[in-house]
């Protein structure tokens, strides 16, 4: 029953667009999924509420530093457990690490996100005392294809000595319009490039928490 967040201190990076399309790709996939929105902004409940019709998949807030005490009795059932992690509020980010199998860390091909990337690795400090073991990655979001910053950010992540995912998620306006209607991009397009990007990219995690 792996869980996985998607935390970046920054803020605007996609940790919310990223842990929606997760969340809606591994029930694609068939597994029974939970989407914990651990934000107080609580986006990814209003992104739950602008939807139309039956939801695809259950989204609970829990944007509270006792996460990792509650997720257990509370994900119990789900296959899987996606965290949108919140900006800043330290206490609820690193609950949401303590609670987490995996923890993916969205990065746009931008030199301020690279270099604002420091202040998970210090989170990572303290929660690595009592939970050594949970994965971290990078994942590249807003790709723009044959940039010159598109091509260098995996050399420019490379310092911090964390893998990078293969699986990047361009920059795509679908990404933004689906959202407004409560929607991902499965239901605008499930052939198109964006839903196939999401798709590789769920491959790969689900590749890496195993
Ligand atoms: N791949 C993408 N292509 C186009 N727009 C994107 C993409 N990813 C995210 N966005 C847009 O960027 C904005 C910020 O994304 P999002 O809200 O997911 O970031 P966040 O890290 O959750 O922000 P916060 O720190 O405020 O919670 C949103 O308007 C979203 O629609
Ligand atoms: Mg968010």
């Amino acid at each position: 029953m792996p869980v996985i967040s998607f935390l970046n201190q920054k803020g605007g990076v996609g940790k919310t667009t990223l842990a929606i399309h997760i969340a809606d790709a591994l029930t694609r996939r068939n597994h029974k999924t939970l989407l914990v929105d651990a934000d107080p902004q609580g986006s990814a409940l209003d992104w739950a509420a602008a939807r139309q019709g039956e939801p695809r998949f259950p989204v609970i807030g829990l944007p509270r530093p006792s996460i990792h005490k509650e997720l257990g009795v509370i994900a119990q059932g789900y296959a899987w457990t996606v965290i949108d992690g919140p900006p800043r509020v330290y206490e609820v980010a690193r609950s949401a690490i303590m609670a987490s199998d995996a923890v993916l860390i969205p990065v746009q091909p931008s030199p301020y996100d690279v270099w604002s990337a420091n202040e998970i690795l210090e989170l990572f400090k303290e929660s690595d005392i009592y939970r050594p073991d949970v994965r971290r990655a990078f994942v590249i979001n807003r790709k723009i294809a044959n940039t010159a910053i598109g091509r260098d950010v995996n050399e420019a992540l490379s310092e911090y000595r964390l893998p990078v995912l293969k699986a990047a998620v361009c920059q795509r306006v679908s990404f933004a319009d689906s959202a407004t209607l409560g929607k991902t991009v499965f239901d605008v397009d499930a052939e198109g490039q964006a839903a196939r990007e999401v798709m590789e990219l769920v491959k790969e995690i689900e590749r890496f928490v195993r």
